[in-house]
């Protein structure tokens, strides 16, 4: 008995113990080895292999960063407990072993390996050491799962200076991310010197303010600072070598022919008309593009080279996205070359601009890159394809036996909100909580085991059109960095959210102490509706991350002001009101809140059937979001929307039994630069049966447009049960607005009956 006791309590102890493994990403096998390192400033690390000093040089420099001192390397075997560090060409790139035990940290690999060994070890070590640390030994094998471990960071919109760029490299390298894609031109600034062209940088590195409202705010407001700077050829030399010693590659993005404002000003002959341009002040998709005639692609190869002798990565990101063609369209020079080249059209030529550059890129061993629309006109045969549109880029790609990089906006942007839009700073719109990005699988199910061998990997891209600050763009970065490094490493059976959670929280008390900033947005309540369709009624569901902390909550109405109590099951919605939350911990201290305002009419909780689904990044689960009572905020977040692109959004509502209405508004969202446009037309249907419908009237374009986004519809109708509310898209988007000749999206939250 007592025998058994003690395993029992051995056994508990293991368990506790293995708790303190808090490596993120997970690794592949960990072992608790039941004992213990002890772990001082005075741990030398030993080695025989000279060929390894760089990657303890890096891991001494992220010691003295975090905890102001570096650790003493030695080539001579101590007689003290040591980190021993054992070059073998025996493991796969990249792929490491940590071996444990009280009197030694042996770690093997190739230099990869030993690199993210280290990160591991540093990973292990306490927030703080203070004298002795004990460090519980664990005997782990590791290996990552894909080989494009990316994070993009986007230096046009807002620039930042060389020191932030090593501060993103150790976040990076503290994540085993291994690839920085660094978009260095932009509209609204070129950000890399090149020799041959200094006016780039002299003249197209600089604008002459920025847009400081939203760009889905009609009445643009604007400062008037010069705005700009750029990295000197010198500087990228050292981000290279920097992130070398971290084993990164960095990855230049040089954008064509779209997004070639910047060195359009610099030099106008590089485009169609050849006339003066300013650089962008604000976000979005512009007509300036490269013309396609010799003297560009002369530019364009010469910066080429430049960029080349930078940069020695595998690839070269040639953007490739958003490129309008009515430029094109009008110049007799690109007319010219569609006719000569035999091409059908512009979206051929502009695949032939790809290509052209990419038959270049070759002869120079490199490998081209670029955003999914290089797929348009025919794919350059060696291309690969960063599928950021949704994951179809990368499933053409893969399935016409070319590589792809996954970056899907839904889980990979970066640049969306992560929690409620009340709570968070200014962002473009979009809701990727770390959640989503935890739950993203880079291979599509579309492809055989053979064409998913073709996907590389994932990205998550950081654009800074909201983000003017380095704290900001830790903020945004952190902690989803943190889920992608799992995505792209960890294997996939073996991802687990909540575990993921209770080793991030250590993460947390690093990024405290070490003056990292990140979002606290995990501590926030998750809204849920549930819809009692039988009961024609609405509750509100409240869930939180970490059961240890406790959510209460107050309603607000017209006639109350509430008072907080212990929230314990889905609240009832029977009334306009606003639910406000709180998370607290166990002493009381306030972890996160949240708002929620109802506003209810006959047709929340109704049940609803839509004719077609929307598209599946946009559909937030359930046609219920639009008979929900919550009224989509502005800036749109996913939450609060459907979403429709390739098919209309046809509702009908059941109200459950016969009655008079007397107006139907609905809820709709114009984001332009988002490609989402107001409908244009609104058609109503009423029917007492749900089989005969009538047509009781319809809203056109110019009705809508003065209404604008939330559109009301005023008729007193009797005996109605059923409602059928039809939208229709303007179709194509018009040139000169961004996403021309893509389908516009429809966006709707809420249908209000009254
Ligand atoms: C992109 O987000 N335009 C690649
Ligand atoms: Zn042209």
């Amino acid at each position: 008995m007592r025998k058994l006791f003690t395993l029992a309590f051995i056994f508990i102890l293991i368990s506790a113990q293995s708790q303190n493994l808090s490596i993120i990403p997970n690794a592949v096998n960990a072992k608790y080895q039941d004992q213990s390192f002890i772990f001082s400033h005075k741990t030398p690390i030993y080695t025989t292999n000279s060929n390894v000093l760089s990657e303890i040089s890096s891991f001494n420099h992220f010691m003295q960063t975090y905890y102001g001192f570096q650790l003493p390397v030695t080539q001579t075997k101590p007689e003290i407990p040591n980190i021993e560090i054992i070059f073998s060409k025996d493991f796969e790139d990249e792929a490491y072993e940590i071996e444990m035990n009280s009197q030694s940290i042996k770690i093997r690999g190739q230099k990869s390996g030993i690199f993210h060994g280290l990160i591991s070890l540093l990973q292990m070590l306490p927030t703080e050491i203070k004298g002795t640390e004990s460090i519980p030994c664990y005997n782990i094998n590791d290996y990552p799962r894909f080989k494009w471990r990316g994070m993009h960071l986007d230096v046009s919109r807002h620039f930042f200076p060389k020191e932030n760029i090593f501060r993103y490299l150790d976040i990076l390298a503290y994540y085993k991310i291994n690839t920085f894609h660094w978009h260095l031109t932009d509209d609204q600034g070129w950000r890399i010197e090149i020799k041959k062209y200094p006016l780039l940088t002299s003249k197209g590195s600089w604008r002459n303010g920025t847009l400081i409202s939203h760009a889905s705010n009609p009445s643009e407001l604007f400062d008037s600072i010069y705005y700009g700077g750029f990295y000197t050829q010198e500087e990228v030399r050292e981000v290279v070598s920097y992130a070398k010693a971290r084993h990164i590659t960095v990855v230049p993005e040089i954008e064509m022919p779209g997004h070639a404002v910047a060195a359009i000003h610099a030099y106008p002959y590089l485009s169609c008309h050849g006339k003066d341009v300013s650089v962008i002040q604000k976000w979005g998709v512009f007509d300036d593009v490269f013309c396609t005639k010799d003297t560009v692609f002369g530019f364009l190869e010469d910066v080429l080279i430049e960029v080349m002798d930078l940069f020695p990565s595998e690839y070269i990101h040639v953007g490739g996205d958003e490129c309008p063609k009515v430029n094109w369209k009008n110049c007799s020079v690109c007319q010219e070359r569609i006719k000569s080249e035999n091409l059908k059209d512009e979206s051929e030529l502009q695949s032939y601009f790809i290509k052209r550059i990419e038959t270049f890129l070759s002869k120079h061993k490199r490998k081209l890159i670029g955003w999914d629309e290089i797929l348009e006109g025919g794919l350059a045969p060696n291309a690969a394809v960063m599928s950021w549109q949704g994951i179809e880029g990368g499933i053409a790609a893969a399935k016409h036996g070319n590589n792809a990089v996954m970056t899907p906006g839904s889980h990979c942007y970066f640049d969306h909100y992560q929690g409620d839009p009340s709570n968070e700073p200014l962002a473009i719109g979009g809701f990727t909580p770390l959640s989503k990005v935890y739950s993203y699988e880079p291979i599509p199910e579309a492809l055989t085991a053979e064409e998913g061998k073709l996907i590389l990997g994932a990205q998550a891209n950081l654009w800074t059109e909201y983000i003017k600050t380095w704290e900001h763009v830790e903020y945004m970065v952190l902690p989803r960095l943190c889920a992608l490094s799992e995505v792209v490493w960890s294997p996939k059976g073996q991802k687990d959210y909540e575990d993921f959670l209770t080793r991030l929280e250590d993460h947390f008390d690093k990024f405290e102490k070490r003056g990292i900033n990140y979002a606290k947005s995990i501590y926030e309540i998750n809204t849920e509706i549930i819809n009692d369709t039988i009961n024609h009624k609405i509750l509100l569901k409240l869930n939180q991350a970490y059961s240890k902390n406790k959510i209460y909550y107050k309603s607000e109405s017209e006639n109350s002001k509430g008072t907080f109590i212990p929230y314990t099951s889905p609240i009832l919605i029977d009334k306009n009101q606003t639910i406000k939350a709180e998370t607290r911990d166990d002493k009381g201290k306030v972890l996160g809140k949240i708002e929620q305002s109802f506003s209810v009419s006959k047709s929340t909780g109704a049940k609803i059937q839509l004719t077609h689904q929307p598209a599946k990044s946009y559909s937030h689960g359930s046609p219920h979001t639009l008979t929900d009572g919550i009224l989509g905020r502005i800036p749109w977040n996913g939450k609060e929307w459907l979403g429709f692109q390739s098919h209309p959004l046809i509702a009908t509502i059941d109200l459950g039994k016969t009655q008079n209405i007397e107006k139907i508004v609905a809820h709709t969202l114009k984001a332009e630069a988002s490609w989402i446009h107001l409908p244009s037309k609104m058609q109503i249907e009423v029917s007492k049966d749900g089989k005969k419908f009538k047509k009781a009237g319809e809203l056109n374009a110019s009705d809508i447009a003065k209404s604008g986004r939330i559109i009301e519809f005023h008729k007193s109708i009797k005996n109605v049960r059923y409602v059928r509310i039809s939208f229709e898209s303007i179709g194509k988007i018009p040139a000169g607005k961004s996403g021309a000749g893509h389908n516009a999206w429809v966006f709707v939250s809420e249908i209000q009956i009254f």
